[in-house]
């Protein structure tokens, strides 16, 4: 035999010098949950290890973060009940737990990236990502309340909003609500390949956002189809997209690797909250080793093409020093 592939396996030196695939604190991105209140710290029952926290310990949070070495934070807000309506107009209003918790972070550590979810689904009271008429969701109008809302994060001083509704047009609506108004720098980070995934159940746990009625099957895309994430993709790269992500991740792999393949942009992918329960749950039952299955997950969103990687994993690897 001339070719004996396993001469690159003997030993741990050799395997490390022919690794293909690295991931380091600067590829991960950690999603937090917020609430109103002081000085409190919820678990998300069907998210062992993660937390919805008051803006005082989300502060502490980012701070143990940062130290860590991971400093790129994406939020989401758990919004009471009583605040949502059918056009989400406390995402906008001035002084609201959101827009304080963007702007508290920034003031605290400037050198932080934040990352902000433009949608209206935690404030809106059908759960739906767009404005809904007799069961209908109107894209459009919902684009009039995208844009306003992606301006207040950018006041509030997000680096990059991140837009997860799936309405056609948005990236580029949002993009000329933000430049108009001298907001050029900030990017924008398009769900470009958001799926209709029972993956986002815990998620929905957390924020109390599930939709009242139907589903999400008339915007989220048809878990069968890949092709038409190239036609999502190419629009949002014309419409100025900074990032294209794709989400879920675990069951998309072929959709990072195509996106990746086919257009010369940054891809991030969502290693959502179903992904991570999956594993937690194994983990506490004995069924898996959690530090390898965890990191097996993470290298292969990275080996299939995605630079950075939404994750809940991500202070966990980084405390473990799993990296
Ligand atoms: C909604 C949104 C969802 C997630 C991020 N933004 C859920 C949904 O579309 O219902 C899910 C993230 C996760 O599951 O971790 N705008």
């Amino acid at each position: 035999m001339l070719r004996r592939p396993r001469r690159n396996r003997k030993s741990a030196v050799i395997r490390d010098m022919v690794q293909e695939t690295h991931i380091t604190a600067s590829n991960l991105i950690f999603p937090l949950f917020i609430i109103e209140g002081n000085n409190l710290k919820t678990e998300v029952a069907s998210m062992p290890g993660i937390y919805r926290y008051t803006i005082d310990n989300l502060l502490r949070e980012v701070e143990q973060c940062m130290e860590l070495g991971l400093r790129a934070f994406d939020l989401f807000p758990n919004i009471d009940e009583s605040l949502k309506d059918k056009y989400a107009a406390e995402s906008t209003r001035e002084g609201s737990l959101y827009l304080r918790a963007i702007a508290e972070v920034k003031r605290h550590f400037p050198e932080a990236c934040v990352i902000t979810d433009v949608a209206m689904d935690p404030y809106s009271s059908d759960g739906h990502d767009g404005v809904v008429e007799n069961g209908e969701i109107l894209n459009d109008e919902t684009l009039v309340i995208l844009g306003q809302m992606a301006l207040a994060h950018a006041r509030a001083g997000a680096d990059i909003v991140a837009p997860s509704d799936m309405m056609d047009g948005r990236i580029g609506h949002i993009r000329n609500v933000l430049d108009e108004n001298g907001y050029t720098n900030v990017s924008l980070m398009s769900y470009t390949a958001k799926y209709a995934s029972a993956f986002y159940g815990p998620f929905r746990d957390a924020l109390n956002s599930a939709p009242k009625h139907g589903d999400k099957k008339t915007y989220q895309m048809d878990p069968s189809n890949q092709r038409e994430a190239l036609i999502e993709a190419a629009l949002d790269t014309q419409e100025g997209a900074d990032f294209l992500m794709v989400k879920p991740a675990l069951a998309y792999l072929d959709v990072i690797k195509l996106l990746h393949d086919g257009f010369d942009m940054p891809i991030a992918a969502y290693n959502v909250s179903g992904e991570y329960a999956m594993i937690k749950a194994s983990a506490r039952n004995g069924w898996l080793d959690e530090r390898r299955a965890t990191m097996e997950v993470l290298t292969g969103i990275r080996r299939a093409g995605a630079t950075a990687i939404l994750t809940y994993h991500a202070k966990e690897v980084l405390e473990n020093k799993w990296l």
